[in-house]
């Protein structure tokens, strides 16, 4: 990771869906920085909150049912603030996206030299000769070998693998600042997720723009991350640099997220469903307490009555929890 310049700063971050007539937090609080150059992964759970908090950044909520509050700080504004003029030319420009299913992502009717250069002709001045050219350099710049033939196709001529490149060339057309990747590699054959794993990897150091990279496979963010969020419930709940996380972890359920690492070579790992329980729905968000402390066997009574909060227990290691010490010193001694 280079120096720490804060990229986007989130502060007291709720994003809440209408459910019939009332509102319920699918993002709950969060407060988190997210630093230039760095990788920052997003893990937890399906349904943990972590779409929810991409598209809360990008700004793709609808107002008649979504109640956004808090702050999204990028270059020195509140971006949540701004209006959807000026939103367009943020998404795609200085922050871009990458998200699971690149065949969705992408325009059916239109050759893929079109769709990267619809991107340059908005957010940038190059004239039609240097779009193309950009182009192509962008097409080669992902690992595609025959970019002149790609820039002439239609997406379903492409593999799911091939899609995504281009998804990513496309994200990385304007030089973005921030890119959001949301399990850019959930939908593509293990295979095929090592090749695009490598490629972000490699162009990381390229394009020098902060990553949140959000999975819930824990090998990916060995991998690439630099720091890691670990989302449980709408809640951030514990927050480190990578390899404390991983030498390290404070919150029973990343202990838990880290237990449920598949073995190599197992193709069947892919969720983390192994944990006991469930994450529960934004219905049956336990009204007060610790949000976890119903899958934990044995909990003291104090862990449903206190509300935890994200504590700094060392330099830039937090943990929202008010038991861990209790945790980590009774299985230490063990
Ligand atoms: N548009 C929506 N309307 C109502 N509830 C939603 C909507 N989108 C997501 N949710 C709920 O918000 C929670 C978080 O979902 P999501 O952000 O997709 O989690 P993740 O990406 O971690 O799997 C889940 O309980 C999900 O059911
Ligand atoms: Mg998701």
């Amino acid at each position: 990771m280079g120096e720490k310049t804060a990229l986007c700063e989130l502060k007291h971050l709720h994003t809440a869906f209408r459910i019939k007539d009332s509102y319920y937090d699918a993002v709950d609080d969060v407060d988190l920085t997210i630093y230039s150059n760095e990788v920052l992964a997003i893990v937890g759970e399906s349904g943990c909150g972590k779409s929810t908090l991409a598209t809360t950044i990008m700004g793709l909520h609808n107002p008649n049912y979504t109640k956004v509050s808090g702050e999204v700080q990028f270059e020195n504004q509140n971006i949540l603030n701004i209006s959807e003029d000026e939103y367009n030319k943020i998404r795609g420009g200085k922050i871009g996206m990458i998200f699971q299913d690149p065949l969705s992502a992408l325009n059916p009717l239109q050759r893929i030299g079109n769709q990267i250069e619809e991107a340059l002709i908005y957010h940038t001045d190059l004239d039609s000769d240097n779009r193309k050219e950009r182009a192509l350099e962008l097409l080669k710049m992902v690992g595609i070998e025959n970019p002149q033939r790609i820039y002439r196709q239609f997406p379903h001529q492409l593999s799911g693998g091939m899609r995504q490149r281009v998804i990513i060339a496309i994200a990385l057309s304007c030089k973005p600042k921030l890119v959001i990747a949301d399990e850019p590699t959930t939908a593509l054959d293990v295979t095929i997720q090592a090749q695009i794993l490598d490629l972000l990897t490699n162009l990381q150091e390229e394009i020098k723009a902060g990553i949140v990279l959000i999975t819930h496979d824990l090998g990916v963010v060995a991998q690439m991350a630099d720091r890691v969020a670990v989302m449980y419930a709408g809640q951030i709940v514990e927050l480190a640099l990578s390899e404390e996380l991983f030498s390290n972890p404070l919150h029973p359920y990343t202990r838990s997220l880290l237990n449920s690492i598949p073995q190599m070579n197992s193709e069947d790992g892919k969720d983390l469903h192994v944990i006991e329980g469930m994450v529960p729905s934004l219905k049956n968000l336990p009204r007060k307490g610790c949000r976890f402390a119903s899958r934990i066997p044995h909990i003291s009574e104090s862990s449903h009555e206190k509300n935890p909060v994200l504590h700094e227990v060392k330099p830039g290691h937090f943990v929202r929890c008010t038991c861990w010490k209790d945790f980590y010193f009774k299985e230490e001694d063990n």
